[in-house]
């Protein structure tokens, strides 16, 4: 059932003609009652679209509760107000992901989205270095986002909505992501501030790609050896990249040694064992992971039970024993939750 005109706006109702293309439909759990939003929202009324609040307007707990009464889990917004939303979203973002009366679900959509599309302006920007305004953005989106990954449940809720096709940004959040479970269950004396700082190292830890060629990172074939080369060099470009900015040590690391490996055989520096900082080794391990969970130019996306095989059987001596272990607990534990 909807509402109709009359009772959706108290005094003249706007409607606009069916143009499917037009709007983008959002859940109104994630509308702020207590934040004023500088957006139209409308409802879809048969084949068309009725104004339900215009810009400046609380979304009170009243017109809330009515949508929820008359079971209207979708509201509309114009697409040439997008931007609009996205920055309202961007600055509500702790408030939305941290309301437990808002479905999982829908955080989690809210938290990939987000997350992601903040890592992709990076990407597409191709800025030669980072500026403080984007490291503030993805600071604000981490320390955001904390206390909701350690929401029980979440990371399994998140896992059914991460998209298999390799992107770099997308690759990023989901690294992130796993890589923050990771942390609260083994460095659970971590003060906040610290975590905060893997996070960021995490989200950012691939950002030297952007100095990478397309024609390397997409090439379907084996790289050859200059190709490969260049790949190898993506670490030190992403410390580069950062040197003008306030970036912390544990941040740097994760950026500059993500390809270390616990035997010494990896790159660029072959530091071994503890050598390598905690959050590094976590990282390690989830970038691996989500990139064989995940379709590649050169190789088709495993299930996670044969990319944990593959990560057990053929990469032996890669990977902090302890930390890949609680790693297979961490995804047992999530698949238990969902059945799977
Ligand atoms: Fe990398
Ligand atoms: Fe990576």
């Amino acid at each position: 059932m909807y509402l109709s005109p009359a009772e959706s706006k108290d005094s003249g109702a706007e409607m606009k003609p069916s143009e499917e293309s037009n709007y983008f439909p959002i859940s109104p759990e994630t509308l702020n009652p207590h934040a004023l939003t500088d957006f139209k929202v409308y409802l879809r009324h048969g084949n068309r679209y009725v104004l339900y609040t215009k810009e400046r307007e609380e979304f009170s707990e009243h017109l809330k509760k009515k949508l929820h009464e008359n079971g209207i889990e979708t509201v509309y917004i114009p697409f040439d107000q997008q931007a609009s939303y996205e920055s309202y979203v961007f600055e509500n973002f702790e408030w939305i992901l941290n309301d437990s009366q808002i479905a999982l679900d829908v955080r989690s959509k809210v938290f990939l989205d987000t997350t992601s599309k903040q890592v992709c302006s990076i990407f597409q920007s191709k800025l030669p270095a980072l500026d403080e305004n984007t490291l503030q953005g993805i600071h604000h989106i981490v320390s955001s986002s904390l206390s909701f990954l350690s929401t029980p449940g979440a990371l399994d809720n998140i896992g059914q909505f991460i998209s298999h096709d390799y992107e770099t940004f997308t690759h990023s959040v989901h690294v992130f992501t796993y890589t923050m479970s990771l942390m609260q269950s083994l460095a659970k004396d971590w003060e906040e501030g610290a975590l905060i700082n893997v996070g960021v190292g995490a989200l950012l830890h691939d950002i030297g790609k952007i100095h990478t060629p397309n024609s390397i990172l997409n090439k379907p074939g084996k790289l050859d050896r200059e190709e490969w080369e260049a790949v190898k060099l993506h670490p030190v470009h992403g410390m580069r990249m950062c040197t003008n900015v306030a970036l912390s040590q544990t941040s740097l690391n994760c950026i500059l040694f993500h390809h270390e490996k616990f035997d010494g055989s990896g790159y660029p520096s072959g530091m071994k064992e503890e050598e390598i900082p905690l959050p590094v080794r976590i990282i390690t391990c989830c970038d691996v992971y989500d990139a064989i969970t995940s379709k590649r130019a050169y190789a088709p996306a495993q299930t996670p039970f044969s990319a944990l095989k593959i990560m057990n059987n053929e990469m032996q001596g890669a990977f902090d024993l302890n930390v890949f272990k609680e790693f297979i607990e961490i995804l047992g534990k999530a698949g238990e939750k969902s059945g799977a």
